[in-house]
């Protein structure tokens, strides 16, 4: 099967110009993700794991490299250089990102954060919701809390709801960083079977994995980053 991202000698480097260095990130990665597979990125900290998936995003804008993403329509396109018009799109409907921490209005309540991004995709309200409990219950996150800001829930369901908002919409490339991180045993193995079913329904999966046990589960594909050089000194 064609890959769906092709990335081949991504570099990202912080210029620090007050102390005058160049600080890398991540340094000539090459990997693939396909279509209902998952690619499990590993390796020590530091290393630019969690980098790797902010350049795809385009949190980051890499230094170097290609990061070829194929469109539904079949195009392809390079997230390297695309402009931040077309990743808004790309955002909305292709590519998810469950980081590692929760980010979000502090008003509004677990379900209509989970609900947000399908309605985004013109879900009505109604059915949107509808999906987000039925996630929130998969998840084990108590129904007392479902219209709840997050604010004040603890690291594990706020955790759960983060992956609730990046799972419901089925982007066609999912970017996870760390999702299971502080999840109970019992929970962790709901969030395998739930990325193992979405993987079935054909999404590929970029993800890093706290626990060596869950890249062992769930990966098809692992790619081991290397610790980047030393930081370079500037030239005036
Ligand atoms: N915004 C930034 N500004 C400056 N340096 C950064 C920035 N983001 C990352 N780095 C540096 O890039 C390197 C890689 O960081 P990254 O967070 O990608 O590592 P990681 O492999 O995810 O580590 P961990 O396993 O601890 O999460 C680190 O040395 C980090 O300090
Ligand atoms: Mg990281």
């Amino acid at each position: 099967m064609n890959p769906i991202l092709q990335i081949e000698n991504l570099n990202k480097h912080f210029t620090l110009h007050e102390q005058g260095v160049q600080i890398p990130s991540c340094c000539g990665v090459n990997l693939t993700a396909t279509t209902g597979e998952l690619t499990a990125l590993v390796g020590p900290t530091g290393a630019g794991k969690s980098s790797v998936l902010k350049c795809v995003y385009r949190t980051y804008l890499p230094s170097s490299g290609s990061m070829l993403f194929t469109q539904a329509d079949g195009t392809a396109i390079d997230l390297s250089n695309a402009s931040e018009s077309e990743m808004l799109h790309l955002r909305e409907r292709d590519i998810g990102f469950v980081t590692q921490f929760l980010h979000c209005l502090p008003r509004k309540a677990a379900v209509d954060i989970v609900a947000a991004p399908l309605v985004r995709q013109g879900e009505s309200i109604v059915n949107a919701r509808d999906k987000a409990r039925e996630l929130l219950n998969t998840l084990n996150v108590p129904e007392r809390l479902w219209n709840v800001p997050p604010a004040t829930f603890s690291g594990g369901e706020k955790q759960r709801v983060n992956l609730a908002r990046g799972l419901i919409a089925k982007p066609r490339l999912l970017l996870l960083d760390e999702p299971t991180a502080s999840l109970d045993p019992h929970t962790t193995d709901r969030v395998v079977d739930l990325l193992n079913s979405i993987k079935q329904q054909g999404v590929a999966m970029l993800a890093i994995f706290h626990h060596p046990a869950l890249v062992d589960r769930l990966a098809d594909q692992v790619v081991e980053l290397a610790m980047a050089r030393h930081t370079l000194e500037l030239h005036a």
